[in-house]
């Protein structure tokens, strides 16, 4: 399992993982390669992009909750999504036009120094 980032390709391991759960624990990296958020993250063939809302680091889904569209990062303040335009908050991934959606969020905990991720197995 790989994924990437930005700055380049980065090597992934995974830490572990349940069949049960459908879950697996991907290393993203040292936690200093990270200087920037949010910055796009992939893992196998999912895409996320890396947050740090007010409870920590999260990987939020590139996905929009609405129909399936993609989630974009234009550089503005907001995400934006590509199917009808919605907009996500970057810490949170709160919609703006509709409060009772926000972007699927995934933990991600510090560990050594590295950023550890739980997210769904591809
Ligand atoms: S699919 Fe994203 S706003 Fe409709």
């Amino acid at each position: 399992m790989t994924t990437e980032h930005r700055r380049g390709t980065v090597s992934l391991r995974q830490v572990s993982g349940s069949a049960r759960s459908k879950k697996v624990r991907v290393d993203l990296g040292e936690e200093s390669s990270f200087s920037s958020l949010p910055t796009p993250v992939k893992v196998g063939d999912a895409s996320y992009f890396l947050v740090r809302g007010r409870d920590g680091y999260k990987l939020l889904s590139t996905i929009c909750p609405h129909q399936g569209g993609e989630i974009m990062d234009e550089g503005d303040d907001l995400f934006v999504c590509d199917g009808h335009g919605w907009q996500y908050e970057k810490g949170e991934g709160i919609c703006t036009n509709r409060a009772d959606f926000r972007m699927k969020a995934f933990l991600v905990t510090l560990q050594n120094d590295r950023l550890v991720a739980l997210v769904p197995d591809q």
